[in-house]
């Protein structure tokens, strides 16, 4: 452990896709390490980009985390680019990939800053941990709306990221119903269906399609016309972007929407109107919702305690009702996807949410 006096001043750099709440997490770790620490506290500018040119990195004063808390985004920037590791830059006219933790480390040193915490996904966590295993002190915050880090229950962002999706599905319920269409709905989630599956309970969705269960278009079509037989002339389909696609849509794929992939091939074999809405980055934006606020302040008060009892090398996570840490070496490299047997699963069967399967 180390001695509380042995840090004066902390950096603070925010990685990865951005989520709300990040803001709520600056400025309670700036605000704690500055009242009850007396720390300094250094923003690092997008992600750890922002120690290849120190020059880029400013104090953060109270005044300057002073109304922050409600806004999305993050004052400090982000890029989901820049690994130190393997820094991408042209030499020549060549791209050329090289090594620059060492001038990263030593940077952060140049501006007197002895800890930092590193707000960030799976990807940004994997950074920290390669950085502290070089000496840096560090500890880490897990953020993304995808809510898909094993280590903690649930990652701040991801609550909001449900509130927008829950009250798009909600808008697009009257339209369908009115028109009696089948409406997909695209959301986000990367390889995980939770921001799928909690805002199609949540939404009240016939159909959820989640990279967790296979799917069958053909299932789908006889579930939308087992929904006409008793007068229900549209149906609601979310479909979360990380799906496996049936062989038959794989071929299809560009790349693009894999809602409208599915959403065409809905109108095709069950002869319905479909219109396709991809909800995209909307889901990323917006003012945090309380619960996201709440939990976004508890972490970056708990980092900012981590980094004063010495215990670096940490992750802040959410246990139950406890905020506590884990390694950041146990909690990153394996993602927290849905049990397809599990009770939330089963919860949504026993209402007749179809899967596709
Ligand atoms: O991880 C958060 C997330 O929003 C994913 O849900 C999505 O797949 C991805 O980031 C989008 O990333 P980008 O902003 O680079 O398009």
């Amino acid at each position: 452990m180390n001695d509380i006096t042995e840090i004066r001043c902390i950096g603070i750099c925010t990685g990865g896709g951005d989520a709300p709440g990040l803001n709520a997490v600056i400025r309670a770790a700036a605000k704690s390490a500055i009242l009850k620490y007396k720390w300094k506290v250094i923003g690092i500018p997008d992600g750890f980009d922002g120690l290849i040119w120190p020059e880029r990195s400013f104090e953060l004063k109270l005044k300057d985390v002073s109304g922050i808390l409600p806004r999305g985004g993050t004052i400090l920037g982000t890029t989901n680019r820049g690994n130190p590791f393997s820094y991408k830059t042209v030499e020549n006219g060549r791209e050329v990939v090289k090594d620059i933790s060492d001038q990263v480390i030593g940077n952060a040193a140049k501006l007197g800053i002895d800890a930092i915490i590193t707000i960030g996904g799976d990807g940004s966590q994997k950074i920290g941990l390669e950085l502290f295993q070089k000496g840096m002190k560090l500890v880490g915050v897990p953020k993304t709306i995808d809510n898909d880090l094993c280590a903690t229950d649930v990652t701040f962002g991801f609550d909001t990221a449900l509130h927008t999706a829950t009250d798009a599905i909600d808008k697009i319920h009257t339209t369908a119903e009115s028109h009696h269409r089948v409406m997909a709905i695209e959301v986000m989630g990367r390889d995980a269906g939770w921001i799928a599956l909690e805002a199609g309970i949540a939404g009240g969705a016939h159909v959820i399609l989640i990279p967790e269960i296979p799917f069958t278009i053909q299932n789908v079509c006889d579930y939308v016309a087992a929904r006409e037989t008793y007068g229900k002339r549209f149906t609601i389909v979310v479909v979360a972007e990380g799906i496996n696609l049936p062989p038959e849509l794989k071929a299809l794929s560009r790349g693009g929407s894999v809602g409208n992939l599915v959403g065409d091939a809905i109108s095709l074999c069950a002869h319905k109107e479909v219109r396709v809405s991809v909800l995209g980055h909307i889901q990323r934006g917006g003012s945090p919702s309380p619960y996201d606020r709440v939990l976004a302040t508890r972490f970056g008060v708990t980092a900012v305690d981590l980094i004063a009892s010495g215990s670096f090398g940490k992750m802040v996570c959410l246990r139950g009702e406890r905020v506590c840490a884990v390694d950041i070496a146990d909690a990153v490299g394996h993602l927290k996807t849905i049990d397809p047997a599990g009770e939330l699963v089963r919860t949504a069967r026993a209402i007749g949410i179809c899967f596709g399967d």
